[in-house]
């Protein structure tokens, strides 16, 4: 018997990436590759990236260029680079970096074996086409993973070119996977243990299928029995319709925390980003789903210092988040990205930008550590995922997607349990099992 290869696989970016890892390791076991948690032990390595921002498109070559002794050590070992800046830099990379064997595009994962077999017999391969075949049909089916939450990738791309970003050129045109394919996954899942499903996507609520959009998903998943919880990310806010809406009231499956990212405050920075929606629509929606469900948690991105913002503008921002009152938020400095419309203008100071990340970032942990505090003393129901940083200790998700901890061992694992939250960190809750 030939000894098995091994493959280490780092993943960075999105969800989606880590979604889209998991199913190439899998379409590569079937070649004979197992992980390895070391580079220096593998006989592939795979970088799947991200393009979104300048530094994480550096990311790939500095790692690059840590894995060249590597090579020179195993000269059989190959390098494989996938993800967004495969999507975007293909040629480009295979051209600086003469030590990388195989580069693939987002669109292409299910070619992977095949590229892999070549780059065994000694070629250099690329493969950034957009087929029209779904990648998702010809991957395997996921695997075992006995982890009780999982991802479900529904849709992939984006039609909505914001001025400052990438994504509708790295993944492609918006496409929804068709229901059943979901719906048997989905029961696939379950039948594995999960009871924790969140459903993926870049604009994940413009999926739509035969039978209606998102929430008519999210109606047909709720028929599974044993699944118990239902998310999604991430949301545009045009795409938020009503059916989406009034689901969050009426489906008690339907978790009560919302990733809807509003990028600015401003006006004129959200039409110049083509946003196609003013802050005031923003608000009114999310006036509508707290309507809809009065204890939801908002989070959102937001870039500070797009071309042109000024500091009136960027004042806007802060309003705008002092108003919503968020629970999480994710922020950064705005990266010019080639291709990009925005691209061409302008940009900032770098010490503009550093200071208003800060003063938007010290609000935002603000609310964040608000939202944590006015968590102590309530139930929740926590789905215990894995052991904690201390020995008698377990971890999981609220419903909220809060991270609690709390004392129990490994039989709690995979069970909703419900506790008291006794103590709030800034990033996670403390709490005992209630009764
Ligand atoms: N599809 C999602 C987000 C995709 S990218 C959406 O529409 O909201 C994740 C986040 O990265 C974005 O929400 C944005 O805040 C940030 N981002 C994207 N391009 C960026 C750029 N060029 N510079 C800085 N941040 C960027
Ligand atoms: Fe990028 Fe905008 Fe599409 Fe989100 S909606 S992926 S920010 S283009
Ligand atoms: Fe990055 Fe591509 Fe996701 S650019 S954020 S990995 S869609």
């Amino acid at each position: 018997m030939t000894t098995p290869r091994k493959l280490f696989v780092k993943t960075y970016g999105c969800q989606m990436n880590v979604y889209d890892s998991e199913r190439m390791a899998e379409a590569l076991a079937g070649e004979g590759y197992v992980a390895t948690h070391r580079a220096d032990d593998a006989d592939m390595v795979l970088l799947n990236t991200c393009h979104i921002r300048e530094k994480a498109g550096e990311k790939l070559y500095s790692d690059l260029g840590r894995l060249k002794p590597l090579k020179t050590a195993n000269p059989n070992l190959k390098i494989a680079v996938a993800g967004c800046v495969a999507q975007a830099e293909g040629a480009e990379i295979i051209a600086r970096a003469p030590h990388v064997d195989l580069v693939v595009g987002p669109q292409a994962y299910h070619r992977l074996p095949q590229m892999a077999a070549r780059v065994q017999a000694g070629a250099r391969v690329v493969d950034t086409d957009f087929p029209p075949e779904d990648k998702f049909d010809a991957l395997p089916r996921p695997v075992l993973r006995r982890a009780p939450a999982a991802f479900l990738t529904v849709q992939e791309g984006c039609d909505k070119f914001c001025a400052f970003c990438v994504v509708p050129y790295t993944r492609g045109a918006e496409v929804s996977r068709p229901a059943a394919r979901i719906l048997a996954e989905a029961r696939a899942l379950v039948d594995q243990g999960v009871v924790d499903l969140t459903l993926l996507g870049q604009n994940v609520n413009a999926w739509h299928g035969a039978d209606g959009g998102l929430a008519a998903l999210i109606d047909a998943l709720s028929a599974i029995d044993g699944l118990a919880r239902i998310r999604y990310t991430t949301s545009h806010p045009n795409d938020m319709d009503a059916a989406l809406i009034a689901a969050h009231g009426d489906n008690p499956k339907l978790m009560p925390y919302l990733h809807l990212p509003v990028q600015s405050g401003a006006d004129r920075v959200l039409k110049a980003m083509n946003r196609k929606h003013t802050a005031a629509h923003y608000l009114a929606l999310v006036a509508r789903i707290r309507a809809a469900r009065p204890d939801i948690i908002l989070s959102s991105d937001f870039i500070v210092g797009f071309p042109g913002e000024s500091e009136a503008e960027f004042q806007a921002t802060l309003d705008l988040i002092e108003a919503v009152r968020f629970g999480a938020a994710y922020s950064f400095k705005y990266s010019a990205r080639p291709g990009t419309p925005a691209a061409e203008k302008p940009t900032l100071p770098e010490d503009v930008l550093n200071d208003r990340l800060q003063r938007l970032q010290a609000l935002v942990t603000r609310q964040q550590v608000e939202c944590q505090q006015a968590m102590v003393g309530r139930r929740v129901r926590v789905l215990v995922e894995k052991a904690g940083r201390m020995p008698g200790q377990v971890t999981g998700k609220s419903e909220y997607l809060h991270a609690v901890f709390l004392p129990g061992d490994a039989n709690l694992i995979g069970r909703i349990a419900p506790v008291t939250i006794t103590e709030a960190g800034r990033n996670s809750l403390g709490a005992v099992l209630a009764d």
